[in-house]
């Protein structure tokens, strides 16, 4: 460790992400003891700063799980030391010139590697990769760049974005995250199919009946709507998060827990699913709503969205994967914002019994006596799994009860955040948790058409109130494949 030094260039400093999510992330790693001895961080933005506002901004915007600790104090002083600013512009090759002299300072000719982490709008990508790599690329250690999406807006531009960012990097040095993969209940995925016995055999058509994946947020767009507005909830939330953990969940074993291996299955998985078709996805939007005396704004009301946006804020798809193992089971995903809830989950629904002896002793009819497994990626992250039992006493009478590991009993740690982990893995060079490019291909190969033709024939996406279950036309999604949603947060 102590032969070279890292230091890590947070493209884009003064965002949002960057203060919410990377600085502390850092900081995070930092006082675990898990970055190098030797390290300092860079913030690169145009706004002039000194290295004291830049510091301050970072202890002030401190939102990490380390903040509470005593002692931190210390650590954070020990770790704004390292801190420093660089103002330039992107797509300035002379300002790079100038941070790769700062940069060199601080590494004192020993081996650098360096970190560059894009927190930057894309249509700037191409730039800041150009000038970094071009001009302060390191000279005897690695060099590697994290992006984050959007990764373009169809197969075509995402492509395109692919091929202008290989002009000046190697795949190996381009670490495209999707935080999600970064989750603690998302990693376990595959421990638990992979390293429990009593999962893997139930795992396809035979078994499963349908899986859904559901992502629900309580709140609107709020500030967000500059950005959002351009994508859309198909684009910012299924094609990535939720598309990602389908194929984790439905990949073949792989042959060993490397990076390639991995990602090989999870393109496999991908590259055998139909297409979304456009009856198979329904959207919709919110709009204002007054509840208990307070009014809840509509997406359109917010002063970045155009007044007659057709932007979905909310969709639900039914996707099919065409192999052996998952033949005509339907995997539905449903996003939103400003619904009820907060939450993430992944719900597998089993087949019924067949010829169940206990049918008439159900106190609720068959449809609900299922088995259900449910991985609650978030919040109060657990995992359980509803069986039938006898209600206890005399008669025989079932119900539906739950096998129930919940973390914050089970583990009452804190869990890191999915930007320490990917941090980390992204110094270490692991790139399991990264999209390589052919995934990225093949994720958009399954939604573009969709998206163009929702564009194309401007479907009006169904209104919903701010704060309520989201559209109806979910549940005859639903209703078609024969699936009834979970409910979320439901234990
Ligand atoms: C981001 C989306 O990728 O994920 C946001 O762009 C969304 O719209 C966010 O709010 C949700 O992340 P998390 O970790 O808070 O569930």
């Amino acid at each position: 460790k102590g032969e070279s030094t890292l230091s890590i260039t947070v493209v884009g400093a003064s965002g949002d992400l960057a203060k919410k999510k990377i600085f502390p992330a850092l900081f995070a790693l930092f006082y675990e003891g898990c970055l190098p001895q030797d390290f300092s961080v860079f913030g690169y933005a145009r706004t002039k700063l000194t290295h004291e506002e830049l510091r301050d901004m970072i202890s002030s915007t401190l939102t990490c799980r380390i903040d509470q600790r005593e002692k931190c104090g210390d650590k954070m002083e020990q770790f704004l030391k390292r801190c420093f600013y660089h103002s330039g512009q992107y797509n300035s090759e002379e300002d790079f010139a100038e941070l790769n002299k700062k940069l060199k300072e601080k590494e004192a000719g020993k081996i650098s590697n360096r970190l560059y982490y894009l927190s930057i709008p894309p249509n700037i990508f191409v730039d800041v990769v150009r000038c970094a790599s071009l001009r302060a690329s390191s000279e005897n250690g690695w060099t590697r760049v994290i992006v984050e999406k959007p990764f373009g807006r169809d197969s075509e531009s995402s492509g395109e974005l692919t091929r202008c960012l290989k002009q000046y990097l190697t795949e190996e040095q381009i670490f495209r995250i999707d935080h999600y993969l970064g989750k603690e209940l998302v990693e376990n995925l595959s421990v638990l199919r992979f390293s429990n016995l009593v999962f893997e055999p139930l795992w396809s058509r035979n078994y499963i009946r349908n899986v859904q994946l559901i992502f629900s947020e309580d709140f609107g767009t709020e500030g967000r709507g500059g950005y959002f507005d351009q994508y859309g909830i198909i684009r910012d939330i299924m094609q990535n998060h939720l598309l990602q953990i389908l194929a984790l969940f439905a990949m073949e074993t792989p042959v060993s827990l490397d990076a390639e291996d991995i990602r090989s299955e999870k393109v496999k998985v991908l590259r055998s699913m139909k297409p979304l078709r456009l009856e198979d996805v329904v959207v919709g939007q919110y709009k204002g709503h007054n509840k208990g005396g307070k009014t809840y704004p509509g997406y359109t009301d917010d002063p970045t969205v155009p007044n007659h946006s057709l932007t979905p804020t909310f969709a639900a798809a039914a996707m099919f994967i065409n192999n052996a193992r998952w033949d005509g089971v339907p995997f539905l995903m449903k996003a939103g914002k400003a619904l009820h809830t907060r939450g993430a989950e992944i719900r597998v629904q089993f087949r019924h019994v067949p010829g169940n002896l206990y049918k008439k002793s159900f106190a609720t009819n068959l449809d609900n006596a299922t088995n259900e497994l449910v991985i609650r990626v978030q919040p109060d992250e657990g995992i359980y799994l509803r069986i039938n039992n006898k209600v206890p006493g005399l008669g025989m009478r079932l119900d539906r009860s739950d096998l129930n590991l919940l973390y914050r009993s089970r583990y009452p740690r804190e869990i890191p955040d999915a930007y320490e982990r990917l941090l980390l893995d992204a110094i270490e060079g692991e790139r399991r948790l990264f999209i390589r490019s052919d995934e990225l291909d093949a994720a958009w190969d399954l939604f573009t058409p969709a998206l163009k033709e929702l564009e194309e024939k401007k479907i009006i996406p169904e209104l919903y109130p701010y704060g309520s279950r989201g559209p109806v036309g979910a549940h005859y999604l639903a209703s078609k494949y024969n699936v009834r949603w979970g409910d979320l947060g439901e234990a």
